[in-house]
């Protein structure tokens, strides 16, 4: 790249002469979110994928995002700033498994967290996000027997929530399970009045302490409308750039790891960067390509949770 353009500025004239739309994760580098034209929650995005008119979807989130947008919009060029950008929680589902899992129960139906592979979706009869997990649930008959995978976490928060008896795949995302209770417990003593907001990927005896649970935009949305002046907040560190945005006057604390060494930065969503969106719009590379068959496949498990939670 010549060092004396402007990214920001060349970006944004890509974008227009191409007809592009860019989609980003809350996640995201900040000066990347300032770029998008849609900043959201995985349901969120999977929204805007669905119905945009662009004729070319940047996806500056993970992989699992990018091809759940083309599953979505399969006419659509839909590109990723780096196609090593993937997911630990859905790594820790390979679908050959899951479908020799999934054959010990045939008679449960299969929820799927959008978390997880092209081919795991199209295993699936419904997918759910962390924004709609419950309602699916609670949308099915009280007898309906239910798989649900990849997150044991967010399945366990469910089967709370709901009181159902779901049988539950046993995998986790890396960012949500470094949290220390106690260190959080000292925060909170140190910061009397601070709220303590979490993302149900994080594990049951850090849930158990919080004031707040859900997605990222139902984190960000709480924050706008409680009263309190700090929030300890236990999920990826990038939403803190929106949450500080939203409302400048109140203060956040990202909630601490239990060791030095870790973070609550997602190596795979902090892949993508200025430099990597600029080349793939203007290379128009890489692309996410799926065979039909999957998109077919797994295009009804998404559009039935598209239904449910309209
Ligand atoms: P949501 O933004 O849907 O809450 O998902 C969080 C996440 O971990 C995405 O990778
Ligand atoms: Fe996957 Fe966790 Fe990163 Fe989200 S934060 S993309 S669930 S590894």
């Amino acid at each position: 790249i010549d060092p004396s353009i402007d990214l920001v500025d060349e970006i944004k004239r890509l974008k227009k002469e191409k007809n592009a739309v860019i989609l980003a994760h809350y996640y995201q580098e900040s000066e990347i979110q300032d770029l998008a034209d849609y900043i959201g929650d995985s349901l969120g995005l999977s929204q805007q994928a669905a119905k945009t008119d662009a004729d070319v979807i940047v996806f500056a989130g993970v992989h699992f995002m990018a091809e759940t947008a083309k599953i979505l919009s399969p006419s659509k060029k839909v590109l990723l700033p780096d196609l090593k950008a993937g997911c630990s929680l859905s790594d820790s589902c390979p679908p050959h498994l899951f479908a020799k899992f999934k054959e010990q129960y045939p008679d449960h139906l299969v929820i799927t967290y959008v978390n997880c592979t092209a081919e795991l979706k199209a295993l699936s009869d419904i997918v759910c996000t962390s924004s709609n997990a419950v309602q699916i649930v609670e949308s099915l008959p009280r007898d309906q027997k239910i798989i649900f995978g990849p997150d044991k976490n967010l399945g366990d928060y469910v089967k709370k929530k709901t009181g159902r008896d779901l049988v539950l795949w046993n995998g986790a995302c890396m960012v949500h399970e470094i949290f220390s209770q106690e260190k959080i417990e000292r925060l909170r003593d140190e910061n009397p009045g601070a709220k303590f907001i979490a993302h149900p990927e994080c594990e049951e005896h850090i849930l158990s302490q919080a004031d707040y649970i859900g997605s990222t935009s139902g984190m960000l949305k709480f924050t706008i409308e409680d009263a309190s002046q700090t929030y300890i907040v236990a999920t990826e560190s990038g939403i803190l750039h929106q949450m500080q945005k939203a409302s400048p006057d109140k203060k956040f604390i990202p909630a601490p790891p239990n060791n030095a060494c870790a973070c609550n930065d997602c190596p795979h969503m902090k892949l993508n960067t200025l430099e990597k969106l600029y080349n793939c719009l203007y290379y128009e590379q890489p692309e996410i390509m799926l065979p039909e068959d999957v998109i077919a496949r797994a295009q009804k498990p998404i559009e039935r949770m598209l239904e449910i939670s309209a």
